[in-house]
Formats: C-alpha cells, sequence, structure tokens
C-alpha cells in the first residue's frame, strides 16, 4: 500500500491548512522505516556529518535538533530507501494538489533529543509567495512521523490575517523569547507513527516537543524555482533519486559530493560558554527572565505583541508548567 488521498483530504487541506494521512504501511515496514531513520541519525553522529543543525548547543548531551539532506549516500540507508519506495509521496501531492510535478526543495531529519523545545511561531512563506490562499498551494510542507511524538501547533486560517475573523497579523511580532498564542486560535496537529501531514507553509505554525523528536520534514514546490531559495533555481538543478517518485534538488540528491553542496550551512561548532549558558538556563532560566525584561521594555514589543504573549520557560525544564489559555 501507498498513501491513499481521497476528496475528503483534498477539501479539508484547502479549509484548516493541514492534513494527516496514514502512510500505508504495515507493522513490519513501519518499524523497519522507524529503525532507518534511528540509523541515519547515528550514522550522522558518528561520521560527524557537516549538514546539521543544533539549536541549543550543550555540554551535557547531544543536543542535534536535524540531519540536513538525510538522502545524501554518505549517511542514507536501505530502510529509508525502502520507505520513499513503498509510499510513493510525490504520486499523493499530485493527487492532493492537482500539481503535475513535484520537485523537493529542503528536507530534514529532525533530531530533537528529549529536552523541552518550543520554537517562533513563523511562516515559512512570506512576501509575495503567500497570499493566504490555500486553493492554490504551489508549495506544501511535509512531515513523515514514524514514531509517536509531539506533533506541531498551526494557525487556523479563520484567525490569520486574510480570514473571517482575522486576529493575527500578516508580520509575526519578532520577539527574543518563543510566543505563546491563546489555543483556540490553533491546530495541535498530531505526529503519529505511520502517518504523514500535508500542511500550507505559508500559514503561521509553532514546533514544540517534550520527548525525542525523529521525523523527516520536507517541503516541495510546484515548479523548479521555489520563491524561498535565495538563489532561483532552474531545471538542470534537479535530479531524481531511484527511490523516489519526485525531482530532487542537487544539494539534496543521493549522489552528490559532501565538498560540492553550496545551499546548506555546514554546522559550526558552538563555543563552551555558549553551551554552558545553555545549559544553566535550561535548569534555572535567568537567560530567559533577562530576555524576557529586554523584550518587555520594548515599545515596538508591546504595540506588536496583540494576542501574542512571551513564554517565560520556553526551552528550558519548566515549560510544561506554562499554561495554555483561550480567548
Ligand atoms: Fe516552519
Amino acid at each position: 500500500m501507498s498513501i491513499e488521498i481521497t476528496s475528503e483530504h483534498i477539501t479539508a487541506l484547502k479549509s484548516k491548512g493541514w492534513i494527516s494521512v496514514p502512510l500505508g504501511l504495515t507493522p513490519r515496514e513501519l518499524l523497519r522505516a522507524s529503525d532507518g531513520a534511528r540509523m541515519l541519525e547515528e550514522k550522522a553522529t558518528e561520521l560527524n556529518y557537516p549538514y546539521r543543525r543544533t539549536y541549543f548547543p550543550s555540554l551535557i548531551i547531544k543536543n542535534t535538533a536535524a540531519v540536513e539532506a538525510p538522502f545524501n549516500k554518505v549517511v542514507n540507508n536501505d530502510r529509508v530507501r525502502e520507505l520513499f519506495l513503498r509510499i510513493k509521496l510525490g504520486k499523493a501531492i499530485k493527487s492532493l494538489l492537482g500539481w503535475n510535478e513535484v520537485f523537493l526543495v529542503l528536507s530534514r531529519l529532525f533530531t530533537m533529543s528529549s529536552r523541552n523545545y518550543l520554537g517562533h511561531w513563523h511562516r515559512d512563506h512570506e512576501g509575495e509567495c503567500w497570499n493566504g490562499d490555500l486553493n492554490a498551494l504551489s508549495s506544501v510542507q511535509v512531515a513523515i512521523y514514524l514514531f509517536d511524538q509531539p506533533g506541531f501547533r498551526i494557525l487556523k486560517p479563520e484567525f490569520d490575517f486574510n480570514g473571517s475573523k482575522p486576529i493575527v497579523p500578516y508580520r509575526l511580532p519578532k520577539c527574543r523569547l518563543p510566543q505563546m498564542l491563546p489555543s483556540n486560535l490553533y491546530d495541535e496537529v498530531p505526529g503519529n507513527a505511520g502517518t504523514v501531514v500535508f500542511f500550507a507553509p505559508g500559514l503561521a505554525h509553532q514546533g514544540h516537543s517534550v520527548t525525542k523528536r525523529l521525523d523527516f520534514h520536507m517541503r516541495f514546490s510546484s515548479r523548479p524555482n521555489d520563491m524561498v531559495a535565495r538563489t532561483p533555481y532552474t531545471r538542470e538543478d534537479f535530479s531524481q533519486n531511484i527511490y523516489q517518485d519526485f525531482w530532487v534538488h542537487r544539494d539534496l540528491s543521493e549522489s552528490v559530493v559532501l565538498d560540492e553542496i553550496s545551499t546548506i550551512p555546514r554546522i559550526v561548532e558552538a563555543s563552551t560558554v555558549k553551551k554552558i549558558i545553555n545549559d544553566i538556563n535550561y535548569y534555572l532560566p535567568v537567560l530567559n527572565f533577562y530576555k524576557s525584561v529586554k523584550s518587555s521594555g520594548s515599545v515596538v514589543a508591546q504595540e506588536h505583541a496583540g494576542v501574542f504573549r512571551v513564554s517565560l520557560f520556553a526551552n528550558t525544564l519548566y515549560q510544561s508548567y506554562e499554561y495554555s489559555y483561550s480567548i
């Protein structure tokens, strides 16, 4: 079996901006795929793979947030290849969005540790490529869940800048600390093992986790020139991996030589001081207090905060004590 897209999925994506669909894997296939993801992460650590990212470097634990370009032959394995061969993701995206072709422009495997994590509310598409229209998406974000884990929060379209009850502005307020929105304004998207989530990149969303994360995160475009890319891509920049039914940007392909990757930054080892500060702040959030005082002192921040509230305990041990609120 592969991913089966129904007319209900198509309607739901247009109305709420996201859908969760079974991958169509048997329990045995799911187990093999999740093992594959685990092996991929281990290989990247073992080889000190340069295309990784860390949001909160630590002295105490390995806190790598993601492995970039996970299909590179240096880190990839047959279990992951089997997963993509099985699910026919390109075909599913074509059925869902009516595209003729499918281009992969971003891919990573999220690998967050079990430390609490809360990201900023953000849009992955801004400017001329996002007008709030969910009926004609030219880009889609995909999350493949192989383990049960927290998913993410996504704004309900009715509360977005062009919705029927606009509350959240087009430009989201900038703040040193992640912010919270009233819980009735967003959907809590589940990260259930054996499912794939499709969502509109322009709709405001926020990642969070309190357990280990291991999910593939990808962005697809209906044309080679994804408008988020700093340098416009052309068709010649894409090729196909034999086990995937979509076009893949050169830097994300199986066969690219690591030294020739130009669009993904290499990981830079953080200083020991920075790691110590992060570790202290996790258990004793002094840095968060400092950031919160700095933020609240800003007149601009107060004027633009609207319904957003600063999350004082974001990315610390006490993150879950912050209650959600509604309006
Ligand atoms: Fe995002």
